[in-house]
């Protein structure tokens, strides 16, 4: 048995999804522990390409279980074309299962996504504006409806009666349409009969899955900066993507977790609003989201694009509990000639450096950041399969992100395809990518 977290390590679309793929093909079960369609994971095998947002990425191996767990947030309507796409394509969803507690994406938390966006002007967040931070309100003030609840007309009844004048009431007041009853009942009653097969008790089904000593692979959405707590409040996502959510969102003590593995891109990429210390807003950052391809899967947003912060990096290890690293999109500074590294930050106003990351948020906007140069290595590394076939400017450009964060780099990508990667050493033993 062995139970791994995947997390990401920095703002989000670290290319988690490509490392869960090449994990799951030893894992017996992956669950998504948080977040909603917010998230967009791409992988990439051979010359197929898919594109999740709720179903974990292990359901392309036949006879994974895939969980959407506790922590979660589910669009019915996202999850059904999700499921349908997948089935097209010839992929076996009968081992999808959806927690009896995962909360349930209303159409009128879109709505109030859109309305405070709109409300906070400059301020907004920059959300996906998939309703998932309003639906973890709903959530946290006790009058969410579970998918439970689509199991249950007269529990859902009653749920709708309670909630649904308050939103009314708050839609009218910025002149937004409101919802009749029978129309978010009839919404409810269509998702039920589809996806009331996949609504199961899945921490049961955790439960006997640690008594089977089965191998269990927890995957993270988004990134450790937007984590509620830890991140740059109040531009974060409205879940617990660190580590820790792992546990509160699948129903899994921390005693059985073994490893954590954090995912970095080999540069830091954000979508949304907030701070971003190395932002590049120059042919550097140009470069960056034109070589790396840099454009939100979900919204289609262009990705801010800036140099690795390790600042933002010691932060994640120790957040997270990192055991390994997944360094990803290495591949991407091949043809830069230098390669930066923030290692500190310098507060413009009275010239203090931080070599730690400060939780207090209204600090960054004032943080220049402080680098180390490195040497690029001009070469192309994306048909490399060992470690010791990198150039020894990669090699050390690695070492170093390996130095100063303090953990080890078990795995790095060098390519989107399962078999662009370098496994130095296997989290969960996975034979898909080439062992160097
Ligand atoms: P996630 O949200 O963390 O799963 O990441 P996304 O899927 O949103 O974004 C990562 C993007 O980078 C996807 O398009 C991947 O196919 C791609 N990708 C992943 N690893 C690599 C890599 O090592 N090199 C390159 N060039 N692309 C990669
Ligand atoms: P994956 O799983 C990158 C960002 C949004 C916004 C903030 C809050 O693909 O890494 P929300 O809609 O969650 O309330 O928006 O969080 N965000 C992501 N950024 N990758 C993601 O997911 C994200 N999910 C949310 O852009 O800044
Ligand atoms: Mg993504």
């Amino acid at each position: 048995m062995t139970n791994v977290i995947v997390v990401g390590a920095q703002w989000g679309d670290e290319g988690k999804a490509k490392i869960i793929d090449l994990l799951s093909e030893n894992a017996d079960l992956v669950v998504r522990y948080q977040g909603g369609c917010n998230a967009g994971h791409t992988v990439v095998t051979g010359d197929q390409t898919y594109k999740f947002h709720l179903i974990p990425s292990g359901i392309l191996y036949k006879g994974t279980t895939c969980i959407i767990g506790c922590g979660t947030v589910i669009n019915p309507e996202v999850l059904h074309r999700e499921i349908e796409e997948l089935k097209e394509k010839g992929i076996d969803t009968s081992g999808l299962y959806i927690s009896t507690s995962a909360h349930i994406t209303l159409p009128y938390h879109i709505d109030i996504d859109e309305l405070n966006e709109t409300a906070l002007g400059d301020k907004k967040i920059g959300t996906t504006k998939r309703g998932i931070g309003p639906t973890y309100v709903d959530k946290y003030d006790r009058v969410g409806i579970r998918a439970e609840d689509l199991l249950d007309e007269t529990a859902l009844k009653e749920k709708i009666d309670l909630v649904l004048p308050k939103k009314n009431k708050l839609l009218e007041s910025y002149g937004y349409k409101t919802y009749e009853k029978k129309e978010i009942l009839e919404f409810c009653k269509k998702y039920s009969e589809i996806l009331s097969p996949y609504i199961k008790d899945t921490v049961e089904m955790l439960r006997q899955a640690v008594l089977e000593k089965k191998n269990i692979l927890f995957e993270g959405a988004q990134g450790t900066m937007l984590d509620i707590d830890h991140g740059t409040y109040p531009y974060v996502t409205s879940s617990s993507p660190i580590a820790g959510g792992a546990c509160l969102g699948s129903g899994i003590g921390p005693t059985f977790v073994d490893k954590v593995v954090g995912v970095f891109k080999a540069y830091v990429t954000r979508v949304g609003e907030g701070p971003f210390a190395t932002e590049l807003g120059d042919i550097d950052g140009e470069k960056l989201q034109q070589i790396g391809a840099e454009v939100g899967t979900t919204t289609g947003r262009k990705r801010r694009c800036g140099w690795f912060d390790a600042i933002i990096a010691k932060h994640s290890a120790l957040l997270n509990g990192l055991t390994d690293i997944a360094l990803t999109k290495l591949d991407v500074f091949d043809s830069f000639e230098e390669i930066k590294i923030c290692v500190g930050y310098e507060d413009r106003r009275d010239g203090r450096i931080y070599e730690y990351y400060p939780s207090n948020t209204s600090l960054h906007k004032y943080f220049d950041p402080i680098y180390e140069t490195l040497d690029g290595w001009m070469e192309e590394t994306s048909e490399i399969k060992n470690y010791d076939g990198l150039p020894i400017n990669a090699q050390k450009y690695i070492k170093r992100l390996e130095e100063i964060i303090g953990v080890p780099i078990s795995i790095i990508s060098i390519g989107a395809n399962r078999e662009q990667t370098i496994i130095l050493n296997n989290p969960l033993r996975c034979k898909a990518g080439i062992n160097a």
